[in-house]
């Protein structure tokens, strides 16, 4: 245990809302540790950019973490040379021009099909009826995983989710969490008899092309899924349902004075979908008069360096205009989020513009409610079609 000042949180009311605390933490004890989460948590924006990149400290490998005994070792969990050959690998399926010149469309096809169902309803919940089957729809494409219906992708991912912070060991939990990960890997078994598997960039086609072992390759589809399935169905949905409670600023972008992946860009900042990235000590170490021992486990907090106020000026007020350069909502280091481009297509060239344009006239039922703290989303965003 680190000898940071320590903290007691209250868990209940962090998920609720963490804002709080979190600010309380960057003014009084921006190191510090929190037995409930038997960790050092860092929340000041200068500490998680600089720590995050000296990796021979900040260490990824977790032999004994949760993620990597239920998921296998993915390169979220590994360091060095053996991360970057994995970046490598995937990079064919998630580069810039890949997701420019074969992803996006499809996107945007499959985006419009769930768009029609929709279109008759005077009234919806767009968490449930329509972000979470579009992420899951392009997950379907990007990992390869054809033959998985939309509804299985989204309850893999959080049985996984709820399997990585399984920390009470409760049965239930890692029963499930073990059926998700065996349902992907039975998927992923079919796909590599199927003969069509090359016709596609996806993640298992490229990782099978970079000579990546198959256990290697599995452990970093089930990474994806984890991370690719509640990130933008909670981005989408949260971006949404955010314009809509600030209209004048929905109203910038109509126009054409602002755009679509500002307001992506700022409800990522605003709202971090990914709030905290786990790292183990990997030697002794003193910074800022702390001292860390090997094996102690670190938070990154990003959720509260993206409202750090010595890095953006009134941090929680949602504004599209800001410069969110400085952001970090896709990390600040070597793990930086890979799909990351095919966020910013996914979200903000496709799914708010094409569900702004089938539903031009709707407004929020109820003001959003948001939950999590470690992945932070809206519970539901209920919205009324007044389309004619
Ligand atoms: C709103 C959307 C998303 C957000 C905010 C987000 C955020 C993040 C964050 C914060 C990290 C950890 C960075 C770090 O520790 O430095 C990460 C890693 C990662 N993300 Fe995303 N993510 C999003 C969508 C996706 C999608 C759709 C995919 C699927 C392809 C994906 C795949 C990954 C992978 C593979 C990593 C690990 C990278 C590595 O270890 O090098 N993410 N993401």
């Amino acid at each position: 245990m680190s000898s940071a000042p320590i903290q007691d949180i209250d868990l209940a009311t962090f998920s609720f809302d963490p804002y709080p605390v979190l600010d309380l933490l960057r003014s009084n004890f921006p190191i510090t540790y929190v037995p409930q989460l038997k960790a050092t948590l860092f929340s000041k924006h200068r500490d998680i950019f600089i720590c995050e990149k000296n990796i021979e400290i900040f260490s990824s490998v977790q032999p004994n973490g949760l993620m990597t005994k239920l998921m296998g070792q993915n390169m979220m969990r590994k360091d060095g040379a053996t991360h970057m050959a994995e970046r490598k690998a995937i990079f064919p399926t998630v580069s810039p021009k890949t997701v420019k010149n074969f992803w996006r469309d499809q996107f945007v096809d499959k985006t419009n099909e769930i768009l029609s169902h929709l279109r008759h309803k005077k009234e919806l919940e767009i968490v449930s009826e329509f972000s979470t089957q579009v992420s899951a729809e392009a997950l379907k494409l990007i990992t390869g995983l054809s033959e998985m219906k939309w509804m299985e992708m989204d309850r893999v991912s959080q049985g996984m989710i709820d399997g990585c912070s399984n920390y009470i060991s409760d049965p239930v939990i890692a029963k499930d969490c073990d059926d998700c990960t065996r349902s992907i890997d039975l998927h992923i078994d079919a796909q590599l008899k199927n003969p069509k598997l090359h016709n596609a960039p996806s993640l298992l086609s490229s990782q099978l092309e970079a000579g990546m072992s198959i256990q290697a390759i599995k452990a970093n589809i089930k990474l994806a899924i984890s991370g690719g399935q509640n990130e933008p169905r909670d981005a989408i949905a949260g971006t949404i349902g955010t314009l809509l409670e600030n209209r004048s600023q929905l109203e910038m972008i109509i126009s054409g004075t602002k755009t679509w992946l500002q307001a992506f860009e700022e409800y990522a900042r605003w709202m971090s979908p990914i709030g905290m990235s786990p790292r183990r000590i990997a030697k002794k170490f003193i910074y800022k008069n702390v001292e860390f021992y090997e094996n102690d486990m670190i938070f990154f907090m990003f959720g509260s360096a993206n409202r750090d106020e010595a890095i953006f000026e009134n941090p929680d007020y949602f504004d599209i205009s800001r410069d969110n350069g400085p952001s970090i909502a896709f990390g600040a280091g070597p793990h930086f989020c890979a799909g990351s481009w095919i966020s910013k297509t996914l979200i903000a060239e496709v799914a708010l513009p094409l569900f702004f344009s089938h539903f031009p006239n709707v407004y929020l039922k109820k003001p959003i409610e948001f939950q999590g703290w470690a992945f932070r989303g809206p519970k539901e965003v209920i919205l009324e079609n007044r389309n004619k």
